[in-house]
């Protein structure tokens, strides 16, 4: 089976690497066409429009920043039966409501979606150990499973499509409390002149522990946010997605909204391309280079 890979930016890269490493024929689209060449060296055929991918294979994975890039690449030609016979499996994260729009127009064009969010980052994508979470019919699921299987080992079904892109908002939502919890913390342990060591200590040992603590603890102390795996800019961009959509749920939204604030600081000290844990900075250090 050939398959068809679109966006091929942090995340895409080494996932389609992986299918290629699983000898799977491999056609890939790249807005930006250098970030190609690997892919290239590595035996995939290289298009430079999305429809030549699309025209190529069955089965066309899309990892692409947000619904409007999903549009652009997508959706927006559509003076030819593009996606008659295609299955989509969108692997991005959007919001469940986009998602089902996107689903409708999709099989609107005569073809049929899936949506696979992830849960992990570059390494896990790397290593083939994604928490892969999808929303699809189980039918569908079934027929895709194998494929899913080279992003990680055991792809979930979660419910129709819809409730896979509202778990990942949901996780993402943690990333972004849990990380900004642990930088206002650890900004106040260095402030009151406590022990870092000490404070990570009696944390790990405790229940309010969470491994991303530790994966975000060197990063903060050095103030050293380059070679990102998730940029701070998507982070934002999740936490208004989670907003958009919980707006309707009739939730307090106050906590989100201020991790919110923190994040658009962050943006604003210019760590956007940065890794998120720049948190850390927006929070210990805006006052000082804001002159407040
Ligand atoms: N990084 C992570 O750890 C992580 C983990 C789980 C899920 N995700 C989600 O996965 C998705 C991709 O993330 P990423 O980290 O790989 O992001 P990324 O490196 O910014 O890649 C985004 C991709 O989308 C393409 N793109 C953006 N706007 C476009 C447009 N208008 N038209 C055509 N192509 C467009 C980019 O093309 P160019 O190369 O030309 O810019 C690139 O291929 C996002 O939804 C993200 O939230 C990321």
């Amino acid at each position: 089976m050939k398959v068809a890979f679109l966006g091929t930016g942090l995340m895409g890269l080494p996932m389609a690497q992986r299918l290629l490493a699983a000898n799977i024929e491999l056609v890939a689209y790249n807005r930006t066409p250098e970030k190609l060449a690997p892919l290239q060296a590595a035996g995939a055929e290289i298009v430079t429009h999305p429809r030549q991918a699309i025209r190529a294979a069955e089965c066309i994975i899309l990892m692409l920043t947000n619904a409007a890039a999903i549009y652009h690449v997508l959706l927006s030609d559509t003076s030819w039966k593009t996606l008659e016979g295609r299955t989509i499996i969108q692997m991005g994260t959007i919001t469940p409501t986009e998602s089902q729009e996107i689903r409708d127009a999709v099989v609107g064009g005569g073809g049929e979606y899936i949506e696979a969010p992830v849960l992990g980052s570059i390494p896990e994508a790397k290593a083939g150990k994604l928490i892969v979470m999808v929303g699809a019919e189980p039918e569908q699921y079934q027929r895709h499973l194998k494929l899913l299987q080279h992003f990680g080992a055991e792809p979930l079904l979660v419910g129709p499509v819809g409730a896979a892109a509202g778990l990942k908002l949901a996780l993402n939502q943690l990333i972004a409390s849990l990380t900004t919890s642990f930088a206002l913390s650890l900004a106040f342990i260095e402030r009151q002149g406590i022990d870092v060591d000490l404070f990570m200590q009696i944390l790990r040992d405790s229940s309010l522990y969470a491994p991303t603590f530790d994966k975000k603890l060197r990063r903060m102390l050095d103030g050293n946010y380059s070679n990102p795996n998730f940029p701070t800019k998507h982070l934002l961009k999740d936490t208004d997605l989670f907003i958009t959509e919980a707006k309707s749920l009739g939730l307090d939204l106050t906590s989100i909204e201020a991790v919110r604030h923190i994040l658009v600081t962050a943006m604003k000290m210019s760590f956007a391309n940065d890794d998120y844990s720049s948190i850390f900075s927006a929070i210990n250090e805006w006052g000082e280079a804001s002159g407040e």
